[in-house]
């Protein structure tokens, strides 16, 4: 598996990993695919240049991504991020999420990021256990949040703190 940032030759792949979800699964609770200018302006969204997009290449092309979102516009909340991983389905259980995971995280200090946070939808149980294997931990369940396919849903959030006093 190669690591490296993504390019705009790259959106296809990526949103075609994430449409997946989108349409068919809650792991996003985005529900409309993103249009060509809208994929173009999540690839720019990148306040100060501060939050890295990566894909995994394996031989097949692009596996998975990962990125670093802000995670509110208000400047004092600057350290916190949150992050995403999307592996295609016929290439999991093979490390590449660890592999994204590990390298968003190996880059959040570089770009002034020491707090990650993660939202998964309650009945993810390998996004849980992805996150919490690389030292995320679950600080509250978000009840009856988010409705989709007409299911209501819960979101675990979980925090990873990179400077927490030890
Ligand atoms: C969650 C996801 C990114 C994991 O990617 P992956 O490449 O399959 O994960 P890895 O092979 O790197 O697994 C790393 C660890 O995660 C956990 N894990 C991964 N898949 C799991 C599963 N199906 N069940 C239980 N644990 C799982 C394990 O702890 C695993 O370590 P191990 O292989 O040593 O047991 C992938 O399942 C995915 O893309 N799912 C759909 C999108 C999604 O849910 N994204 C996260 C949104 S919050």
């Amino acid at each position: 598996m190669k690591l490296r940032a993504a390019t705009e030759a790259d959106l296809p792949a990526i949103f075609e990993i994430y449409d997946e979800q989108v349409l068919h699964g809650t792991a996003t609770f985005d529900t409309v695919p993103k249009t060509e200018a809208e994929r173009f302006e999540w690839l720019h969204l990148n306040p100060g240049g501060r939050y890295p997009i990566v894909v995994a290449e394996d031989g097949a092309g692009v596996a998975g991504w990962g990125r670093l979102y802000p995670w509110s516009p208000r400047p004092a909340y600057e350290r916190s991020a949150e992050n995403a991983v999307y592996v295609r389905a016929t290439a999991r259980r093979r490390g590449i999420g660890r592999g994204l995971l590990a390298e968003l995280l190996r880059l959040a200090p570089e770009v002034g990021v020491l707090t990650l946070v993660a939202r998964i939808v309650d009945g993810n149980p390998a996004s849980l256990a992805l996150h919490e294997a690389l030292g995320y931990e679950r600080i509250g369940l978000m009840r009856r949040c988010g409705v989709k396919h007409g299911q209501v849903l819960d979101v675990w959030l979980l925090q990873c703190v990179l400077d927490a006093p030890a």
